[in-house]
């Protein structure tokens, strides 16, 4: 499905419309025609922060908006341990990192809208839920595993040693001690045939989901307090299971996915998402194509002119949640069951524009183990 984008609030943004902007004389007395707010993005696995897609994705913003910080979140001094980090370690002691990171940021101080991708969509939401200081505007979640997943997922490229690495420890128990403590992908997967065992053992989802019995009022305090919560489902997505986890989706153990409004975590507000999406703060949209396989016309279009580069002009404020008019233009709510018709095979002809973002999670969907 795709979405109209409107014409861009935005005037003076572009690099051409921005010397004309200049000419005129308000524009002139300022430095910068419009404030932004500052972007931090977080890789998914496999990738690192400053990896050659993710930086051509950076170079693609700052095309149109010369000037706009841009801040990506990165567990280690090198590249190599970054991407390791995606790997091995206690999600929430990583959660832990970023709210270090996050705050000592002096140009994030006022706020931020923030974009994750695949896993570091959930991972910035659990940034939103346990810290928020600063604040985020707009999440942007890219084809993340909100809901959990029902199969750890496979390798990408086949030389990827931390990946493999990261498989075969999993392949020992997914819930045993050392597993869920050093495994980063045990610690959002959900066993659909034994939800127990998963609400007893795992130490990250069910309690960053407000899954358990006793819940955590502040993180649905928090989440609810972000101006839009968007998530992209990729709609060719075979690599993550199920792909409608991108929406909160999950299976029932049969195989057969529950959207999220059917869940008592919308019905029961858990997480506030209820509450969100009755004030148009939830956005479900799609992407072409398989797990983090966008185009680059794609994300300009679809995720940085629309939720990324909204103009703060003189009067408004970042706490202004009240301010809907731009909802028309966000993406309808895909109701129940729409998800599930999607054709699944067909690969499109913008291959050329693929970014060379390492898929997060791998494709060798043949390669089934059994947890
Ligand atoms: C709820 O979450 C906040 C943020 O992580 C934490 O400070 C607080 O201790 C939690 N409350 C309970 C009851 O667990
Ligand atoms: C800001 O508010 C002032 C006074 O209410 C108004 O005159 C001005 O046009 C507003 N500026 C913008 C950019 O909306």
């Amino acid at each position: 499905m795709r979405i109209p984008i409107s014409p861009s609030p935005v005037l003076c943004l572009s690099l051409a419309a921005l010397v004309a902007c200049a000419g005129s004389a308000t524009a002139a007395a300022l430095s910068l025609p419009v404030a932004l707010r500052p972007i931090v993005f977080y890789h998914g696995m496999g990738d690192s922060a400053h990896s050659k897609g993710m930086v051509q994705l950076f170079e693609s913003i700052r095309d149109i908006a010369p000037g706009i910080f841009i801040h990506s979140i990165s567990l280690a001094e090198s590249e190599s341990d970054d991407q390791r980090a995606g790997f091995f370690g206690n999600v929430n002691n990583q959660i832990e990192l970023v709210c270090e990171q996050l705050k000592g940021i002096e140009e994030l101080k006022d706020g931020f809208n923030a974009v994750g991708f695949s896993q570091g969509g959930q991972f910035l939401r659990a940034y939103i839920q346990r810290c928020n200081g600063p604040p985020v505007h707009n999440l942007v979640t890219v084809g993340s595993q909100h809901g959990g997943v029902s199969d750890i997922p496979g390798c990408v490229q086949a030389e990827d040693a931390s990946c493999r690495l990261m498989r075969t420890i999993a392949r020992s128990g997914v819930y045993s001690g050392y597993v869920r403590d050093h495994i980063v992908q045990a610690q959002y997967y959900k066993d659909p045939k034994n939800i127990e065992r998963y609400l007893e053992r795992s130490i990250f989802l069910p309690d960053i989901n407000n899954e358990l019995a006793i819940k955590n009022s502040t993180y649905a305090k928090r989440l609810t307090s972000i101006n839009k919560l968007v998530m992209f489902m990729f709609k060719d997505d075979l690599t993550v299971k199920p792909k409608e986890t991108a929406w909160f989706g999950f299976e029932d153990e049969n195989g057969e996915i529950i959207d999220l409004e059917d869940q008592d975590q919308y019905k029961q507000d858990w997480l506030g998402l209820k509450t969100m999406d009755h004030a148009g703060k939830l956005v479900f949209d799609i992407l072409e194509g398989e797990h983090m396989q966008f185009s680059l016309e794609d994300f300009t279009g679809k995720i940085t002119k629309p939720y990324l580069l909204e103009v703060e002009d003189g009067n408004a404020s970042l706490e202004d949640e009240n301010d809907h008019r731009d909802q028309r233009k966000m993406g309808h709510r895909h109701r129940k069951g729409s998800s599930r018709h999607h054709d699944r095979g067909g690969r499109h002809g913008r291959n050329k524009n693929r970014l060379a973002i390492p898929r997060i999670l791998g494709s060798d969907a043949h390669d089934q183990i059994v947890l």
